[in-house]
């Protein structure tokens, strides 16, 4: 390891991301209703093993302890959303108290540890009542996350000073609503393009909402945002592949947020998303943040594909390259951290940019009551070190996030892919710091 706390600056936000559905659990417990990630696990074929989350690490009811090792690990900084459907269970409407009170408990423990805390508002577990009316296909949503909104600012606003408007856009729209992967399932360019809209709607809505709640809050949103390259070097084909995903997967929502628009002029199909813009929305789609949340964790490279239908490309994985690859098949490439942020840095209107994710999953063992992960105590430093080269060469990074505290539910692929710093048992609920975990926590403590 090659650097020192100092060197990122006192005025370096370091931290820890989770999400609710992710490690919650308590499903149904204390008046939470149903959301669209409790109801896609429960169909058949749609998640690895046919898992589910409805208890995951039960955080419910194990946060003090696990808010607890946050602080053995010196982090200063904890990022977790709020689960919508817990506290207005049918999304509008009646508030479901427990819920609120909840959450009053984590961010009440977290600020009696020294533990800032930061949150998200949606970090993709929709309300299954609202989806039962579209969803994020439904132009109503701005209306509906307007008053999930204002609900958690009136409620948690007085002591949270941080926030996040959405995680990953880009993931929740297209692996939910056009590959289908994802809750709720469904699939289209149609229903994809309305839900993509209407979530850049929300996104700057949200930060407009949270503004003039409080005008000191520091608001933020987060992207899922790759370090791109042409499978074959000056191959033309590829090259201009390059640029379509890159329009579609890195600044479909960025873009409308900077003022800039949606970029169609590099996709072309991105056009039929015009028939979703009412007049006026073009300049409600902007807002400017405090800063932008990149979440990194790999490079893809991109070769041209005569057979996918509208990109005409495709992504060509990590196993197939035979390259390190982590358990999600991603390429092990350090300097695609430092790519991306160098990339996000010709942004003039980007203020500035917090890392909000970054970690990776690998095969764990515990011996002897640890686990000595060092492949991703490797990925990590090596990580850092490029979001340290960036910083130093001017680009205005002021925080990094591990993904995540401890081993959770991975969406789609279970619990399989272990990403936390601490191990979990998923019988027991026994947590163990991992090698990783202590070397973040002695690398924090100066
Ligand atoms: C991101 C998600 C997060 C987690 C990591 C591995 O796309 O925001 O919830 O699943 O990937």
């Amino acid at each position: 390891m090659h650097f020192s706390k100092e060197e990122f600056g006192n005025d370096f936000s370091w931290g820890i991301s989770t999400a609710a559905y992710q490690i919650e659990g308590a499903h149904d417990t204390d008046g939470k209703g149903m959301s669209i990630w409790d109801s896609f696990s429960q169909k058949r074929r749609k998640i690895a093993n046919g898992e589910h989350a409805n208890i995951a690490c039960d955080f419910y009811h194990q946060y003090t302890s696990d808010l607890a090792l946050i602080k053995k690990m010196n982090i200063p900084n904890y990022r977790f959303s709020i689960a919508w459907s817990r506290v207005l269970p049918n999304g509008i409407g009646t508030i479901n108290y427990k819920g609120i009170a909840y959450y009053n408990r984590v961010i009440d423990f977290c600020l009696e540890l020294g533990i800032e805390p930061w949150i998200t508002l949606y970090h993709w577990d929709l309300p299954e009542a609202l989806q039962k009316k579209g969803g994020w296909t439904n132009r109503e949503i701005i209306n509906w996350f307007s008053e999930f909104v204002n609900c958690c600012l009136n409620h948690f606003g007085d002591r949270v000073k941080h926030w996040m408007v959405l995680n990953e856009p880009m993931v929740f729209t297209g692996a939910g609503y056009f590959l289908g992967v994802h809750a709720p399932g469904k699939k289209g360019l149609s229903n994809f393009l309305a839900a993509a809209h209407h979530a850049a709607m929300c996104q700057a809505e949200g930060g407009r909402i949270i503004r003039s709640f409080e005008s000191n809050f520091k608001i933020g949103t987060t992207f899922s945002y790759s370090d791109l390259a042409p499978l074959r070097e000056d191959h033309e084909r590829d090259a201009k592949a390059v640029i379509r995903v890159d329009a579609l997967l890195n600044r479909l929502f960025l873009e409308p947020l900077l003022g800039l628009g949606y970029p169609i002029r590099d996709l072309k199909i991105l056009q039929k998303i015009e028939r979703f813009i009412k007049p006026g929305d073009e300049q409600k789609l902007a807002f400017q943040m405090d800063f932008i949340g990149l979440q990194n964790y790999t490079r893809e490279l991109v070769s041209y594909s005569a057979f996918m239908p509208f990109l005409h490309a495709k992504i060509v994985k990590a196993k197939k390259r035979n390259v390190q690859h982590t358990l999600m098949n991603w390429e092990v490439y350090p300097p695609c951290i430092y790519n991306a942020l160098k990339r996000l840095q010709k942004y003039p209107s980007i203020k500035e940019i917090l890392v909000t994710e970054n970690g990776a999953a690998f095969p764990d063992a515990v011996v002897n009551e640890e686990v000595d992960d060092e492949e991703r105590l490797q990925y990590l430093q090596d990580h850092i070190a490029q979001v340290l080269k960036a910083k130093n060469e001017g680009v205005n990074v002021k925080g990094y996030f591990v993904w995540t505290l401890m081993d959770n539910f991975e969406w789609a692929e279970g619990y399989s892919p272990r990403f936390g710093l601490v191990h979990v048992d998923f019988d027991t609920q026994k947590r163990i710091i991992k090698s990783s975990g202590k070397w973040f926590g002695q690398f924090l403590d100066k």
